[in-house]
C-alpha cells in the first residue's frame, strides 16, 4: 500500500519527530540521496505556487528523481477529465503525485482510484508540508515545542487547520485569535482537541499574542478567495500584526507568515522586515521538510 500525506496527522506521533529530525539533519549535512533514482514524480498544480513548485522540484533532484510539472490549466484536468481518469493514467506513468488543488476531497479521489503516493501542497483545508517546515524552524529556536505557545492571528483557513493539526503531533498551545464568521473548521477543530491538541479561540488577538513565543499571520483573502478581498478587508481590521501586537509575545518573540505576504495588509512592514522576523527561514525550510517526508513515504 503507498503511503499518503494528505495532512500531518497521516505521520505518526513518534515518526514525525523522527522526520522533524531527519530534515534538520538534511539541511546541516546538504544531504544528497539516490533514494528516488529512476523514480518520477508529478507535481500536478491546480493554484499558483513559487515556494512549493520549486521546492519540490529542487528536493525530488536532491534526492535523486525526476520532477515534472503539470498545471491544470495546460492538462485535460482544466477541461473536465475526470479526477478519477486522471489519477488512473498517471499512475501508470509515474511514482507520486505532489498535488495543490482546491478541496481536499480531490486528493482522495485521486488516493482512492490511483496506485502511487499522494502528497497534499496545499488545499483549501490543509497545507501540511508548510507546517512541518514551520515546525522546524522553531524547533531549531526552541527543540522543546511542548512548551511553546504559539499564536494565530488571522483567518481560520488552510494554514490555520494546520497549525491545529501540527499541536496534536508536537503538543504545543496554539491561541488562534480570528474575526466572527472567519473561525477554523468547527470539525477540524474537535478533532484535534480530542487527539490532545491545546487550542482556544477568542476574537481579541492581544488575547492570543499575550505570551506567545511564536506569532503567525497569514493573507487575508486566500487562492480562490480573491473576489472575497474587500470584505475580508473590512472583516479583518484588527488583526493586523504589528509592532504593538509583537509586544504583548514572549520575550523575543519571532514573527511567521507561510508567504506570499501581503506587507501592509495583515502584517507591517516593519514586522515583516523587522530582526524578529522568521519568514525567509520558514521558506527555506520547505526544501529540507519535503525532502524529509518525501525519504519518510518512499523508504521502505
Ligand atoms: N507558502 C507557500 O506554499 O508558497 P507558494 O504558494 O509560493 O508555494
Ligand atoms: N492561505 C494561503 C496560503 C498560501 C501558501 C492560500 O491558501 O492562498
Amino acid at each position: 500500500m503507498p503511503k499518503h500525506f494528505l495532512t500531518i496527522l497521516d505521520i505518526p506521533r513518534d515518526e514525525a519527530r523522527q522526520v522533524l529530525l531527519r530534515a534538520k539533519e538534511m539541511k546541516d549535512n546538504k544531504v544528497r540521496t539516490d533514494l528516488l533514482a529512476g523514480k518520477t514524480l508529478l507535481l500536478v498544480f491546480e493554484k499558483a505556487s513559487t515556494r512549493t513548485r520549486v521546492s519540490f522540484e529542487v528536493g525530488v533532484r536532491q534526492l535523486g528523481g525526476d520532477p515534472v510539472f503539470i498545471t491544470s490549466k495546460d492538462s485535460q484536468l482544466g477541461r473536465s477529465e475526470p479526477l478519477r481518469d486522471t489519477a488512473r493514467v498517471l499512475s501508470r506513468y509515474a511514482d507520486g503525485l505532489i498535488v495543490r488543488t482546491f478541496g481536499q476531497e480531490k486528493l482522495e479521489t485521486l488516493v482512492e482510484y490511483g496506485d502511487i503516493p499522494v502528497v497534499n501542497a496545499l488545499t483549501d483545508e490543509y497545507h501540511p508540508c508548510q507546517i512541518m517546515a514551520d515546525v522546524l524552524t522553531m524547533y531549531e529556536r526552541t527543540p522543546d515545542l511542548a512548551k511553546l505557545k504559539v499564536a494565530w492571528i488571522g483567518d481560520g483557513n488552510n494554514m490555520a487547520h494546520s497549525f491545529i493539526n501540527g499541536s496534536v503531533t508536537f503538543g504545543y498551545e496554539l491561541a488562534i485569535a480570528c474575526p466572527a464568521g472567519y473561525d477554523p473548521d468547527p470539525a477540524v477543530v474537535d478533532k484535534a482537541v480530542g487527539l490532545g491538541a491545546k487550542v482556544s479561540i477568542t476574537r481579541d488577538p492581544v488575547e492570543a499574542a499575550t505570551g506567545a513565543h511564536y506569532i503567525n499571520t497569514d493573507v487575508w483573502a486566500s487562492m480562490g478567495q480573491e473576489e472575497e478581498q474587500k470584505k475580508r478587508e473590512a472583516a479583518f481590521t484588527g488583526f493586523v500584526v504589528d509592532e504593538n501586537l509583537m509586544a504583548k509575545g514572549a520575550a523575543d518573540a519571532k514573527f511567521m507568515h507561510c508567504l506570499p505576504a501581503h506587507c501592509g495588509e495583515e502584517v507591517t512592514e516593519s514586522v515583516f522586515e523587522g530582526p524578529n522576523s522568521i519568514v525567509w527561514d520558514q521558506a527555506e525550510n520547505r526544501l529540507h521538510m519535503q525532502k524529509a517526508i518525501l525519504e519518510w513515504i518512499y523508504k521502505n
